[in-house]
């Protein structure tokens, strides 16, 4: 069974009068291990795409299958149970929490519901793995924006989930930062945890196993030069 199926997935937004697909009966199965790209122009849907994959936002067709479960047929606190249970979803852009050390904000996803035993080391392990331990305690204003992407995909991974979602990781990093982010990323993907993300730069496609190409809503395989 794939870990994350879309089926004719679709929605449909109007602009004044007129109504328009940013998102047109897109077919895609993410299995486990995968490290799926997809790329395309501003405006193309990839966001619209992947917040619906995620359970952010509900489409108009179509439908998400979350190991073989139709997550929009939940409730809406079911569906933000399995989001914090099964998807680490990096967002696009900062959005760490200010007040909040890195440990702390790595620790964020583990609190928001009811669990066993403590975050802490679990969160300190990931810091390791994402080569930021040294910045435990230091603060969101304090880190570079790589620091931050790494303090992201750490949160993202505190709850073991079976999929990586990240909406442009690394659209404002250097070509030097991008590379160690692809490669971590490459890394946790080789261990077992799908990635799914959307980017548009083209040089980072050869750290994915899968790279579709976004075009007006519509979704296809982008075949290698
Ligand atoms: N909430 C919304 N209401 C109406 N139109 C929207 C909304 N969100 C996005 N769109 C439109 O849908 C299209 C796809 O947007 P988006 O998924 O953000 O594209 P991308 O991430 O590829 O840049 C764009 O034309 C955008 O203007
Ligand atoms: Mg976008």
């Amino acid at each position: 069974m794939s870990i994350l199926e879309l089926r004719e997935l679709t929605k449909e937004y109007k602009r004044g009068e007129r109504a328009f697909n940013a998102v047109n009966s897109v077919n895609l199965s993410i299995e486990r291990g995968d490290f799926i790209s997809i790329i395309g122009r501003s405006g193309s849907g990839k966001s619209t795409l992947l917040n619906m994959s995620a359970g952010l936002i509900k489409p108009t067709g179509g439908k998400v299958f979350f190991d073989g479960q139709d997550i929009f047929n939940l409730t809406d606190s079911s569906i933000s149970l399995l989001r914090n249970e099964k998807i680490g979803f990096v967002p696009q852009g900062q959005s760490l929490l200010s007040n909040f050390t890195v440990l702390e904000n790595v620790c964020v996803p583990w609190f928001l519901f009811k669990r066993a035993g403590e975050p802490e080391e679990r969160a300190f392990t990931l810091l390791e793995k994402t080569g930021i331990d040294h910045l435990a305690a230091s603060y969101p204003k304090e880190l570079s924006g790589g620091e931050m992407r790494r303090v992201a995909i750490a949160r993202a991974l505190i709850n073991f989930p079976e999929i990586i979602i990240a909406d442009e990781p690394t659209s404002d990093l250097d070509a030097e930062t991008t590379a160690a982010i692809m490669k971590l990323l490459n890394a946790i993907a080789r261990e077992g945890t799908a990635v799914l993300i959307v980017t548009h730069e083209l040089d980072t496609l050869s750290y994915g196993n899968k790279t579709y190409m976004m075009n007006s809503g519509n979704l296809s395989p982008h075949l290698p030069a």
